[in-house]
């Protein structure tokens, strides 16, 4: 059964990108190490940073793998990262941190309030151990859209080093990597290029990536990584050949539909017009402020007789899937409006949870 998924990623991709994967490739293969050199060029002129400052390093494996050799790879014994935390992507980073045997100090806020600048700064006066700082940009936990630029000036001020989980943000909204002076920022390749599964990618500043090598793992080791694919696109293991052809067709989607400003904005109209339609039903969101444009978590409704199993598949049945909650405090059902959707989905999706609502609440 043909359904959209509206879900944080994998997403909804085009007929086309899928298609793009029928094709059968040599890794070896002249042809597909440049593919791979040309994505790595395309996400630096994506992220509107130079060559020389910036390289991008593909990595086999999900977000995670990108988040985790990131961390296991640049953060050495005498660093120690502050980690922001308001949802479970950022207590994942804590995790890798604790496994890997990292110094960290944890910040966390409510899932419903963002990192603040100000606390960073006591934080920061209270403990001039600190050397880096890592956040989520965009916590898919809620969908709550942290704020980068003031915790970015301070990262900058103090000389810290400052890597971002941009997994649900980036290549769907603006980022000034160079401007907010980001040293390692990790996304994937199911998010916002709207490509299919298989690997992340991180964008580096060359000169923290250079003399950051402290790899606690073979498999994740980003300098190695990066210092094989540099040379001529091959990756030092085999790589995920389908979602690699499919990314490169995504990122030519990307560019036409007008690259990154005009993708944000269909993210946003998505957005805006899903939470207008959902409050209109009586479903209220669970982020009151900061909401980020790409999932939306909201409320169960009140009625008892809400059975979020049974609303699953009611949507399902009528061609739209959509997550469950992740909030550790309150009953929330999710809900992504990113990927190859539309207004007219959100029309759809509406309409079939009006219905819902007909059956379901009369008892
Ligand atoms: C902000 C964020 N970080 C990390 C991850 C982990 O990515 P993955 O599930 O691909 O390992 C996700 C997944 O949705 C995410 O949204």
């Amino acid at each position: 059964m043909e359904y959209k998924l509206l879900t944080p990623g994998p997403l909804t991709t085009t007929k086309s990108v899928k298609q793009a994967m029928m094709v059968d490739h040599c890794t070896w293969d002249q042809e597909y190490k440049t593919i791979t050199q040309d994505i790595r060029q395309k996400l630096l002129t994506l992220a509107g940073v130079t060559d020389t400052e910036y390289t991008t390093i593909l990595m086999q494996g999900s977000g995670s793998f990108g988040v985790e050799s990131v961390l296991s790879s640049v953060i050495g014994e005498e660093d120690h990262v502050l980690i922001c935390v308001n949802g479970a992507y950022g207590l994942r980073i804590v995790s890798m941190s604790e496994r890997h045997n990292l110094t960290y100090t944890v910040y966390e806020v409510a899932e419903d309030e963002i990192p603040q600048a100000e606390a960073i700064t006591e934080i920061l006066k209270n403990d001039s151990s600190i050397t880096a700082i890592a956040m989520v940009h965009s916590e898919t936990t809620s969908g709550i859209l942290n704020e980068l630029e003031d915790i970015a000036q301070l990262a900058k001020e103090n000389g810290l080093l400052f890597i971002v989980d941009a997994m649900s943000s980036f290549g769907g909204i603006p980022i000034d990597v160079s401007g907010l002076s980001i040293d390692f920022l990790i996304s994937s390749s199911n998010k916002c290029i709207q490509g299919v599964p298989g690997f992340s990618f991180i964008l580096a500043k060359r000169d923290q990536l250079e003399k950051r090598r402290y790899a606690r793992t073979v498999s994740l080791d980003l300098y190695d990584q990066y210092e094989t694919m540099e040379k001529d696109g091959k990756w030092r293991f085999t790589s995920p050949t389908h979602t690699v052809l499919a990314f490169q067709q995504a990122l030519k989607e990307l560019d036409e539909e007008g690259g990154i400003y005009q993708r944000y904005m269909r993210y946003l109209t998505n957005n805006r017009l899903l939470r207008q339609k959902m409050e209109e039903l009586g479903y209220h969101p669970f982020i009151k402020q900061y909401q980020g444009p790409f999932i939306t978590s909201f409320l169960f409704p009140k009625q008892a007789s809400f059975d979020f199993d049974n609303f699953y598949q009611h949507l399902k049945e009528n061609g739209f899937v959509i997550y469950p909650g992740k909030i550790s405090t309150a009953d929330c059902f999710r809900i992504g409006n990113i990927g190859d959707i539309y207004p007219e989905d959100i029309h759809r999706l509406v309409k079939v949870i009006e219905n819902y609502a007909e059956v379901a609440y009369v008892s």
